[in-house]
């Protein structure tokens, strides 16, 4: 039976599956187009967000250095995405990757991760893109009833129908076809740039040398209660649970890391791109290079504009500049920041949809999901589905209660990805390889080491979160893939190869 879980897929069956023409996506994405991608979807929440939050929570300036910290994590797994991405060219990321090499059970494990990744970001995002427009309106005198705010804004019931008007409208979007979305990405990826130059620039002069001092505060201590909510790390150990220091800025790290999610979907993209085994390395490692030093000059000037403690957790870059006298660049900034999660959510979407469709083109999920639309060769019942259950969950829920759990989900991508790309060295070191990890085994053990770190200093209670969504997707495994899959077909009927 054991044999069933650890089937796999074989390489070159995973490219054939591709050029069936039912079945088939589009090829018209190149390297520049990925490197767009990539950065239209890597900087989002995290960036016009989070920096603030964990700069007045967790690091004080030091978040410069949680950046740094996210971005060595994320580098080291881009190294070993990039070698699957340019072996394994077929739409569905981390789990066409594991499918191949570990088996069916792991590989549906990672699709079931992903899913819970992709689907809970492009909530997150379109939660924070809704505040971002409220902030809007409300510059411009118009007020949105508290009940149609979100769930954060009001008293009681509560929620946000612009989250989920965004969501359906970017799922309209996708349904109609990659290029049209591949090219009102690039628009707004230029606008979301420039937005993030102004902040660096025109910050950099406002910027306090006090601000600085100290550039990592003192570790203080947790009121006690902080239970479940502590990292899994400091309940391990018994440590006493604390804020700030040197291990705030791992905590830190573990939270500002949603500011690099999206550069491992450049890799789902992988069937749309015409020559994948060279552009597919430049994509990922090309817009996780731009964003890295973005987001360390965003930080750093961000925290010597403003001291910490006073940063603001909602539109942290926005408000830094209104906080010194400069509305007008605040203005901007928002206008910015709110087209720009735009595009956050239509990748992150865009994502979700393409591993769900790939698990069911193997037969894991129903096939029916499978076919593409005759006309515009989008996956397009995945897309719709998937698109109004998001809408859903992005109107009910609040922001930074899902951001930890997206986390907690791609690091676990991450760790069997890395360990995914020893083994296929081992099992299939014929296949050629157009980008190959460098130092294997070693880099890829580090790389292992690095997610679990950043998981382990990610609170409990997400850990406990992350354990039940696993735990269902055990039973809809059993229940359903292991008997449908394609290979258990296969298996059947041994005289048909
Ligand atoms: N990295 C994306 C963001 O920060 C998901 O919004």
């Amino acid at each position: 039976m054991s044999s069933t879980f650890f089937r796999t897929k074989k390489v070159e069956q995973s490219i054939r599956d591709t050029e069936e023409p039912e079945h088939a996506l589009k090829k018209s994405l190149s390297a520049l187009d990925l490197t767009v991608f990539g950065v239209g979807v890597v900087i989002g929440t995290g960036i016009f967000v989070l920096t603030g939050t964990v700069a007045k929570n967790n690091a004080g300036p030091a978040t410069a250095l949680a950046f740094v910290v996210a971005g060595v994590v994320c580098a080291l797994a881009a190294l070993c995405y990039a070698e699957f991405a340019s072996t394994v060219p077929v739409a569905g990321s981390a789990y066409t990757f594991s499918y191949a090499s570990l088996g069916e059970l792991p590989a549906w494990i990672i699709g079931w991760d992903l899913v819970l990744e992709f689907a809970l970001g492009t909530a997150v995002v379109a939660v924070g893109w809704s505040g971002y427009i409220r902030s809007l309106l409300d510059n411009a005198g118009w007020q949105m009833p508290a009940a149609l705010g979100g769930r954060d804004g009001a008293d009681g019931f509560g929620f946000d129908i612009l989250a989920a008007a965004l969501v359906l409208a970017l799922t309209g979007i996708l349904v109609l076809g990659m290029k049209l979305s591949a090219r009102i990405t690039s628009i707004v990826v230029a606008i979301k740039v420039a937005v993030v130059l102004v902040v660096i620039i025109a910050g950099a002069f406002l910027i306090k040398g006090a601000n600085y001092d100290p550039f990592i505060p003192a570790s203080k201590p947790v009121e006690a209660g902080g239970g479940l909510h502590s990292p899994l790390i400091q309940l391990m150990f018994g440590w006493a649970p604390s804020n700030f220091g040197v291990m705030g800025i791992f905590t830190a790290a573990s939270v500002v890391f949603f500011a690099f999610i999206g550069f491992d979907i450049v890799a789902t993209a992988a069937e749309e791109t015409r020559n994948p085994q060279r552009d597919m390395p430049r994509g990922i490692l090309g817009s996780l290079a731009i964003c890295t030093v973005l987001y360390v000059a965003v930080s750093i000037v961000v925290t010597g504009m403003q001291h910490y403690s006073e940063l603001s957790v909602d539109a942290p870059l926005a408000d830094a500049f209104k906080a010194t006298g400069h509305p007008f660049f605040s203005g901007v900034i928002s206008f910015g920041a709110a087209v720009g999660l735009t595009t956050v959510c239509m990748i992150l979407l865009l994502g979700q949809t393409r591993v769900f469709f790939a698990m069911s083109r193997d037969g894991l999920l129903p096939r029916f999901f499978s076919r593409v639309h005759p006309k515009f060769k989008t996956p397009y019942r995945p897309t719709i589905l998937l698109g109004v259950v998001i809408a859903i969950v992005a109107c009910f829920t609040s922001l930074s209660e899902l951001a930890e759990l997206v986390n907690i989900g791609t690091l676990f991508a991450f760790v069997i990805v890395a360990i995914s790309v020893i083994i296929l060295r081992n099992t299939r070191p014929d296949l050629p390889r157009a980008f190959r990890t460098p130092l294997v085994p070693v880099l890829p053990i580090v790389s292992v080491c690095a997610s679990l770190w950043l998981m382990f200093n990610l609170p409990a209670e997400t850990w406990v979160r992350f354990a039940v969504w696993m735990a269902i997707g055990f039973v809809v495994y059993f229940l359903y893939g292991r008997t449908h899959s394609g290979l258990a077909r296969a298996e059947a009927q041994p005289h048909k190869e």
